[in-house]
């Protein structure tokens, strides 16, 4: 298996397109608590976790979640896309500011994937091309992303590497 060290308080900051697989990887390496997921705060803030018109407000409770979490010290992963660096850059402000690491986790897998899962769920509705657009945009970040102040990142590229992969807190 293949460890991906995590510091036990940190900022885990998922990073990959729709259908990636982020979801899924979150809620097997993590407890429920631990996760806060866009879809589900565009759905609290609107009835509707498909709701772009959602983002912003749903962003604004995830951070400040987000911020009530790590001034307690705990451990807290951010389950969103987070492939523009403008998101990116909000979440390790909040870490920052709280004396936190911030570990990106990236779910680089193949477009095709992405887009064959995230276009076969039933209870999603996004583009093939929205898609496509989210996995270009992943692969330009990811020089940058290392240089952009994450203390590690960790990039799985495919589906054995996602299933082998072991989270290991530290203290
Ligand atoms: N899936 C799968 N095999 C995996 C991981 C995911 O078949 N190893 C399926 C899931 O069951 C789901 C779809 O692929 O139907 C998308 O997985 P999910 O974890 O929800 O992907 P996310 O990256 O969270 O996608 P989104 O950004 O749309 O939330
Ligand atoms: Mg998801």
């Amino acid at each position: 298996s293949r460890a991906i060290d995590v510091p036990d308080r940190s900022l885990v900051v998922l990073v990959g397109a729709a259908g990636a697989g982020k979801s899924t990887f979150a809620a097997e390496h993590f407890l429920p608590t631990q996760i806060l997921s866009s879809d589900h705060y565009r759905g609290l803030v609107s009835d509707d976790e498909n709701d772009q018109g959602a983002t912003d407000d749903a962003f604004e409770i995830l951070h400040s979640v987000a911020e009530k979490r790590l001034s307690r010290g705990l451990l807290t992963v951010v389950d969103a896309t987070n492939v523009h660096k403008h998101a990116r850059q909000g979440l390790l402000r909040l870490a920052r500011r709280h004396h936190v690491l911030a570990v990106a986790i990236v779910l680089d897998l193949p477009e095709t994937v992405c887009v064959r899962r995230s276009t076969d769920r039933p209870d999603r509705s996004i583009r093939a091309g929205v898609v496509r657009r989210q996995h270009k945009d992943l692969q330009r970040s990811l020089k940058p992303l290392r240089e952009e102040g994450f203390h590690k990142v960790h990039v799985l590229r495919d589906e054995s590497e996602v299933n082998s992969a072991r989270v290991r807190l530290n203290p």
